[in-house]
């Protein structure tokens, strides 16, 4: 029996599709090579986004004409499933099984329940999430969630509603995972949460917190590889979570940290529980204490009453905060959050313009920035081959860049030193460095 997996929106989503695939796997399923021979195809859905929506709905006319050909179950998992629950399969009725965010733990039990059955189930009732034993299929990179959920209740965000509260994992199932990865010969691991920096477990009084489980991570990852962790939530930022990041080898020095606007106005009915000063001022201090640090972000325009001021608060933002790089949005009403009811005041073609003029701002910063670090040497994981040219290879920086150098396609998930040259688009041209 052969299945098929497609993956949409976040890195947990990711990570949740390899303990998929694992469990499936373990069960007797054989991964296709497309989705065409499949007897079971497992769409993992996202619905931070409309248009994140609006791409599986599109993959699910696709599967609705292909039913039409042949049998084959179809099943949707994730956060829209969580949103839509029973309604997912009234709108899709090609749909048979539907299995929401805290189920994905229990999805062989599900499927099973629906082919014994031959009739369309939904199990999307909330309850308990259950962190899977392993989410990396033997990748030299995995992802390794540590905590999950939200409770920001950011005004625009859907994650709180589909993904529930914060719950962290115990410590001695994090190193479980971690050492069986190391076994399997992962040279990358990140830690993942919603808000991976607010990770707190406790335990007969005591608190571990996020610093405290770096140094545990690191401690057992010592010289075999390299971390990274996301996302941080800048409000979680510690000073202590700044030291680890400064005097610590095995962490790469490159932190995501979301600012999302400029504006105090506008992050204030966001509810992000900073302001403008308190992040430049993080981003001050992350800079002046560990040496060659990137700083990465996601901006969201045209939240409901954004002014042409508060817009140009924003870049004035990026101005100064001098970004690596930037994952840029604009707003999406989702139905239910508190945003929702102060209307959708941007038009789109305001908000399009806006992102545009963000974009164009962005692609200067990151250039120079960029250009600034050439003559660098650099620790680059080979993570493929150049598709253009296969005596090439393509490396990760720990800055999260690309560099292509030559070098054997044995390579491929182990180390090497490189020198940046020059600049082909975002992409350095290095030279590899004995
Ligand atoms: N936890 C992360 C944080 O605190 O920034 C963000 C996680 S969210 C899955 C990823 C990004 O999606 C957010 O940083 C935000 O910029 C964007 N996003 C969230 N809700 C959105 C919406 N309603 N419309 C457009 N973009 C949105
Ligand atoms: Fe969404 Fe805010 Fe939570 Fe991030 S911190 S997942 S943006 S509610
Ligand atoms: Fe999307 Fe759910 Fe992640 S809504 S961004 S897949 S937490």
């Amino acid at each position: 029996m052969r299945y098929w997996l497609e993956t949409y929106g976040c890195q947990m989503n990711k990570a949740e599709s390899e303990a998929l695939a694992i469990e499936l796997e373990a069960a007797g399923w054989t991964q296709g090579g497309d989705s065409t021979d499949a007897d079971l195809v497992v769409l993992n859905t996202c619905s931070v986004r409309r248009t994140a929506e609006e791409r599986l709905e599109g993959r699910l006319g696709h599967y609705r004409h292909e039913k039409e050909r042949r049998r084959f179950t179809l099943a949707v998992v994730g956060c829209m499933s969580e949103r839509l629950k029973d309604e997912f399969r009234a709108r899709f009725p090609e749909i048979d099984l539907v299995v929401g965010t805290f189920q994905k733990g229990r999805f062989l039990d599900a499927l099973g329940e629906t082919l014994r059955s031959h009739r369309p189930l939904t199990f999307a009732d909330g309850g308990e999430y259950r962190f899977a034993p392993l989410h990396s299929r033997g990748e030299f990179k995995a992802f390794l969630p540590v905590m999950h959920g939200c409770n920001n209740f950011c005004s625009y965000c859907i994650v709180p509603y589909v993904r529930g509260p914060e719950v962290s994992r115990p410590p001695e199932e994090i190193v479980r995972e971690l050492d069986e990865l190391q076994r399997r010969g992962v040279r990358e691991v990140t830690l993942l949460g919603q808000n991976v920096n607010s990770y707190a477990y406790l335990n007969n009084g005591t608190r571990l917190d996020f610093p405290g489980l770096l140094d545990i991570v690191a401690d057992r990852m010592s010289g075999t590889g390299w971390i990274r962790f996301l996302t941080s939530h800048p409000k979680d930022c510690s000073r202590a979570l700044i030291e680890r990041l400064a005097g610590t080898r095995a962490f790469c020095r490159h932190i995501h940290l979301p600012v999302q606007h400029g504006s105090d106005r506008i992050l204030d009915l966001m509810n992000r529980g900073y302001t403008r000063g308190d992040y430049l001022k993080l981003v001050r201090d992350i800079k002046n204490t560990v040496s060659g640090a990137t700083i990465t972000t996601d901006i969201l325009i045209g939240f409901p009453t954004e002014t042409e001021k508060d817009f140009q608060d924003t870049l004035d933002l990026m101005r100064e905060a001098e970004f690596d790089d930037a994952y840029t949005y604009y707003y999406n009403p989702r139905e239910g959050t508190k945003a929702c009811a102060l209307g959708d005041t941007v038009s789109r073609e305001e908000k399009l313009r806006r992102l545009r003029e963000i974009i164009d701002l962005h692609r200067d910063v990151k250039r120079k920035r960029q250009f600034d670090r050439l003559g660098r040497t650099e620790r680059v994981l080979v993570e493929g081959v150049s598709k253009k040219n296969p005596g090439e290879l393509l490396g990760r920086t720990e800055h999260d860049e690309m560099a292509v150098f030559t070098g054997p396609p044995d390579a491929i998930g182990t180390f090497a030193t490189v020198r940046l040259r020059n600049l082909q688009g975002a992409t350095f041209r290095a030279e590899p460095v004995q």
